[in-house]
């Protein structure tokens, strides 16, 4: 047998038992898109999804994505270097109008945006300073640069959440130059960023600059949906936002926002955004079709988000669920412990109702959970069903609080 025939067959070990067992909850097969969907054939409500405005399948969005298939074809074939569309500037000139910023670049993923925007500034002169609980795609960029010859930025972490914490770092950082990259929600907890006290920090240190990615916030959070800066009344303040297209946006793609001469910066140093193909338009068309919709009603969307959240969340409080840290739509129902989580999401799922189990690496041990995200797409009737069956089977599997 060849290391690598080796080195995957005892990496594996976990996650063959798993399958072997029945219990592997992972890469299950979706057979139709939006939140009302099937399995094996069974239909399913999902509760994992990110699409929090529910408009991934929004008819203008799929008639958008049509008529742009039928006039730029499902590829570009490039980089956005020699494959940049009208809509793509368009898009992009919209979309920094709308969220307030000079400017904007749509990258083909939020990840890649991310891991561009943080190799296009941190150097030897750079402190990058991290939220201990941040986003792989803030750990791989930050990585990137820090085994990058030429780059090396220092690397600090914060505790989570915890301006003083933030605070002593900036305060004993070695390099020059800081930046400090967070989220506006952190996805697997749903908790906020104290954003108005990390603002404050940042402003008191010299040459520091804040990095909020606000994929889970964009749409979401603000009475616009223009996400944390705007619910926290902080626009202005943070230089940079990274977000993404595929929560609230209906697709996938990455977007920067910035001043004209930081996008700019990007734009031409960000080997995740030169050296990779451009977002087909299509996806462009339907990004495109809901920030319309937010234009022309983001008060009211943003509105029952929130109304179908409160719904559900006082249904599982009211069970007594243990939401671990959460305080938004996105509300992990902690069971703290592996099996727990495993066969939970299994008698749900044989019932219509998908709820991912998130387990050890992708949470610490004793901190599993199954992932519960609502969304305006949720309708009454769905988070009865699932409450009822969290219910009976959290009951049954022994979760905390039951
Ligand atoms: C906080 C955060 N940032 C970035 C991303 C990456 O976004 P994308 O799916 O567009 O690559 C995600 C998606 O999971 C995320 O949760």
């Amino acid at each position: 047998m060849s290391w690598i025939e080796e080195k995957a067959k005892s990496e594996l070990e976990r996650i063959r038992e798993a399958q072997q067992k029945q219990v592997y909850p992972y890469f299950r097969p979706f057979e139709s898109g939006g939140l009302h969907t099937s399995i094996d054939g069974k239909p399913l409500v999902n509760f994992s999804s990110n699409d929090y405005l529910g408009l991934t399948t929004h008819p203008k969005v799929i008639e958008a994505a049509h008529k742009a298939l039928d006039r730029f074809a499902c590829g570009l074939s490039s980089s956005r270097v020699q494959a940049t569309t009208t809509a793509h500037v368009e898009l992009e000139q919209r979309l920094a109008k709308y969220f307030g910023f000079e400017a904007c670049l749509v990258f083909t993923t939020g990840y890649q945006a991310m891991v561009g925007t943080i190799m296009a500034f941190a150097d030897k002169d750079t402190t990058l300073v991290l939220d201990n609980l941040s986003h792989a795609c803030i750990l791989d960029g930050t990585f990137l640069a820090a085994g990058t010859p030429m780059r090396q930025p220092e690397v600090r972490f914060f505790n989570h959440n915890s301006a003083r914490s933030l605070n002593r770092v900036l305060g004993n950082r070695e390099r020059k130059n800081a930046m400090v990259l967070i989220e506006g929600i952190y996805s697997l907890d749903g908790d906020e960023a104290p954003i108005r006290e990390i603002v404050e920090v940042c402003e008191q240190h010299e040459n520091t600059v804040l990095v909020v990615d606000d994929a889970h916030g964009s749409g979401t959070l603000g009475k616009h949906g223009r996400g944390i800066l705007e619910k926290y009344e902080l626009e202005g303040r943070v230089p940079i936002v990274v977000s993404t297209f595929s929560k609230t946006f209906g697709g996938i793609g990455g977007i920067l926002f910035g001043t004209r001469d930081v996008v700019d910066h990007v734009k031409h140093q960000a080997r995740s955004f030169l050296f990779s193909a451009s977002l087909p338009v299509p996806i462009v068309a339907a990004a495109a079709t809901i920030l319309d919709m937010l234009e022309d009603d983001a008060e009211g969307l943003v509105a029952e988000l929130h109304e179908k959240a409160a719904y559900m969340r006082k249904g599982l409080l009211d069970l007594g669920l243990d939401l671990g840290m959460s305080t938004t739509h996105i509300m992990p129902v902690m069971c703290r412990d592996e099996a727990k989580a495993l066969f939970t999401h299994i008698a749900l799922l044989e019932n219509g109702v998908l709820m991912v189990p998130i387990t050890y690496p992708g949470v610490k041990k004793g901190e599993e959970r199954l992932r519960v995200n609502v969304t305006r797409g949720h309708t009454r009737e769905d988070m009865d069903k699932a409450l009822s069956l969290l219910e009976t089977y959290g009951r049954a599997f022994g979760l905390p609080g039951l």
